[in-house]
C-alpha cells in the first residue's frame, strides 16, 4: 500500500515534495484510530488531495489538523503554522494560497478544518498542475 502521507505535506508529486515526519504518521495514526475512519480513505486522499464529503472524514481531519497544531481548540485555522508545512512550493504560492484560504471559514470546528484543508488542496492542486503545464 502507498505510505500514507499527508496534510499540507503532500506526495511526491513532480517538483513538491514528499515530507512525511515520523510526528505526521503518528498523528495520522491516531486519528484514524480515534475516528475509525477507512484508511483506504486516507491513503487515497493524500495521493489524489480530493476530500470526500464525508462527516467521519471531516472528523478525521479536524483531528489531524489540531494535532498537527494547524487549528487551536476554538475551532480556528492557525495559518502561520501551517505556512511552516507548505513545502515545494515558493513563497508567493505559499502566499496565495494562505491568502486564499484564510477568506473560507465553516460554522463550527469540524466544518472549519474540512473547507480550509479542501481550499488548501484545491490550491496545491492547481500550482501542481501549473508546474506541469511548463
Ligand atoms: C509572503 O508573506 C510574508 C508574510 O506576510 C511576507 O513577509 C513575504 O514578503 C511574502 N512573500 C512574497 C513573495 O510575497
Amino acid at each position: 500500500m502507498e505510505k500514507i502521507i499527508l496534510l499540507m505535506c503532500i506526495l511526491s508529486l513532480e517538483d513538491v515534495q514528499a515530507f512525511s515526519s515520523d510526528n505526521q504518521n503518528q498523528a495520522i495514526t491516531k486519528c484514524i484510530q480515534k475516528t475509525g475512519v477507512d484508511e483506504s480513505i486516507v491513503t487515497r486522499m493524500g495521493v489524489t488531495l480530493d476530500i470526500p464529503d464525508n462527516s467521519v472524514v471531516k472528523k478525521f481531519l479536524a483531528c489531524l489538523n489540531k494535532k498537527l497544531g494547524f487549528q487551536n481548540e476554538e475551532g480556528d485555522m492557525l495559518f502561520d503554522n501551517l505556512r511552516g508545512n507548505l513545502v515545494g512550493m515558493s513563497s508567493e504560492e505559499v502566499n496565495s494560497t494562505v491568502s486564499t484560504c484564510k477568506q473560507v471559514k465553516g460554522t463550527n470546528s469540524i466544518e472549519n478544518s474540512y473547507l480550509v484543508t479542501k481550499c488548501i488542496f484545491r490550491k496545491i492542486k492547481s500550482i501542481i498542475k501549473l508546474k506541469k503545464r511548463k
